[in-house]
């Protein structure tokens, strides 16, 4: 059963606990939590926030009382990047969107998917050399890049690898920024972190803005892909209540952003943890090699490919690529005997929430074991939730799965990678957990 806490606040420990969240917020969060119980209300700079710390609650808020609740701060603030997407909108904008997006995601859809990963994920081990230290990071990312480019939008993004991924970096600067009193005011100044953040925008909508006009020019509009699904609806409801070019490009930016940044992250921790715990890196191996006997992964593989799903789940479980998810209410609500006003701001996190001994025992141990189906039923289901949940959860979630899946058996079959370093990887939770600074690895060939 969840218990609650309420602790007392004044504006003074309000703007302590916002210089402690700017400077680490998921040990902040996770001692709010442990030190208050299931829900506690703090307040951050001039604002009250609760976290709520339960699974039940944690499903009240995502799904049971979601009309209650909009999009949190940090998701408004990213219009300025995403404009009105598939993220950031909210209400009769967002079912549309969503709707239309669908279809693109359905399971029968994206196994057609499958090849294109299997591909790309083919070219990156070619290129990569015995003995070489790469930035697995930096591999990820434009990995996940390509493919999201080509399997939603038939298009390579190659070439734009490097220039998508400096503008988001600079994207995640700016959530410090977020969080500051007066944060409004000092967006709209000319200073540098600003004038960086418009700089990434220009150079994303031309990234954008070029991929819809090629496609509007070629002989083919129609190629079953996410793209010709947003095009043509764009064209049938020309009659003023359809998407205009600016909400096109919106759509398109979301996805291409969202689809592959997350992804990225949650296969670089696993390569770290791979590398942390050679035992089951030992197991991961001796699964592909037997399943796939030196092929390339199909389809097929998948339900055979168990541990490497159960290795990538537990690593979201530790390396949750989101790590918190805020809402305001837009009506009271009580969460067990704990009341939020309309307009106060609920968070729950999947890093707090995901390291709970009451759910995993030994939380900090990487055990991909806690990923067998018994283990799994037997734990609350919103114990373990990295694609959200309710109306807002991950339109991409089954993508994820299965790229995740196969991108690592395809990758792990031929090599093993060893971080240079032992010194603990330093992590950036700004929208997304990522790891701080290059990953450099030792790629050794097996
Ligand atoms: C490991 C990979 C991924 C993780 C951990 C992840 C996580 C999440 C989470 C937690 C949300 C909900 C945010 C909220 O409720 O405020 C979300 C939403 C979303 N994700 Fe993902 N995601 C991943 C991969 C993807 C992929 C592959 C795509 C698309 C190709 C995608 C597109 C989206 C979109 C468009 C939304 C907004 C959905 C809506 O509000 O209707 N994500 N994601």
């Amino acid at each position: 059963m969840a218990t609650s806490a309420v602790t007392k606040s004044n504006p003074k420990n309000g703007l302590a606990n916002l210089l402690v969240f700017r400077k680490d917020p998921l040990a902040f969060l996770t001692r709010m939590a442990r030190d208050h119980g299931d829900v506690v209300t703090y307040r951050m700079g001039g604002r009250k926030v609760t976290l709520v710390n339960h699974p039940d609650y944690i499903k009240d808020l995502l799904v049971t009382s979601n009309r209650k609740f909009e999009k949190g701060r940090v998701l408004k603030r990213s219009k300025r990047l995403l404009g009105e997407g598939l993220l950031t909108s909210e209400g009769e904008t967002h079912l549309r969107q969503r709707r239309l997006a669908q279809p693109a995601f359905h399971r029968q859809r994206i196994v057609n998917y499958a090849e294109s990963m299997v591909t790309y994920a083919d070219h990156t081990r070619l290129a990569w050399k015995d003995g070489s230290t790469v930035d697995m990071r930096g591999e990820m990312m434009q990995l996940t890049l390509n493919i999201v480019g080509k399997t939603l939008f038939d298009v390579d993004l190659e070439t734009e690898g490097s220039e998508i991924a400096e503008s988001l970096t600079t994207f995640m600067e700016m959530f410090g920024i977020m969080f500051l009193p007066f944060s409004e005011f000092l967006e709209r100044l000319p200073i540098p972190p600003m004038r960086r953040l418009n700089k990434a925008r220009q150079r994303l909508d031309a990234i954008v803005y070029r991929i819809i006009r090629e496609r509007r020019a070629s002989a083919q509009i129609d190629r079953g892909d996410l793209l010709s699904m947003l095009l043509l609806a764009q064209d049938e409801e020309a009659d003023g209540k359809g998407m205009t070019d600016e909400q096109l490009r919106d759509e398109c930016l979301t996805i291409i952003l969202a689809g592959h940044e997350t992804t990225a992250n949650a296969l670089s921790w696993t390569w770290m943890l791979l590398s942390q715990n050679p035992a089951a890196e030992e197991t991961l191996h001796a699964e592909i090699d037997r399943v796939l006997a030196g092929k390339l992964p199909t389809l097929t593989n998948l339900p055979n490919l168990k541990y490497t799903e159960m290795v990538f789940a537990e690593s979201m479980r530790l390396y949750p690529p989101a790590w918190g998810i805020g809402r305001k209410a837009i009506a009271d609500h009580t969460f067990g005997e704990v009341a939020v006003k309309k307009n106060s701001m609920v968070v729950c996190s999947q890093w707090v929430t995901h390291r709970d001994p009451r759910y995993f025992s030994n939380p900090e141990v990487f055990d991909p074991e806690r990923w067998t189906p018994e283990a799994k039923a037997a734990r609350p289901k919103y114990s373990y939730f990295p694609f959200g949940g309710g109306p807002r959860q991950c339109i991409g979630e089954s993508f994820a799965w299965m790229e995740g899946v196969l991108l690592l058996a395809t990758l792990a079959q031929k090599w093993k990678a060893k971080l240079v370093s032992d010194a603990p990887i330093e992590k950036m939770a700004a929208i997304t957990l990522r790891p701080r600074l290059p990953l450099m690895m030792k790629l050794a060939a097996r």
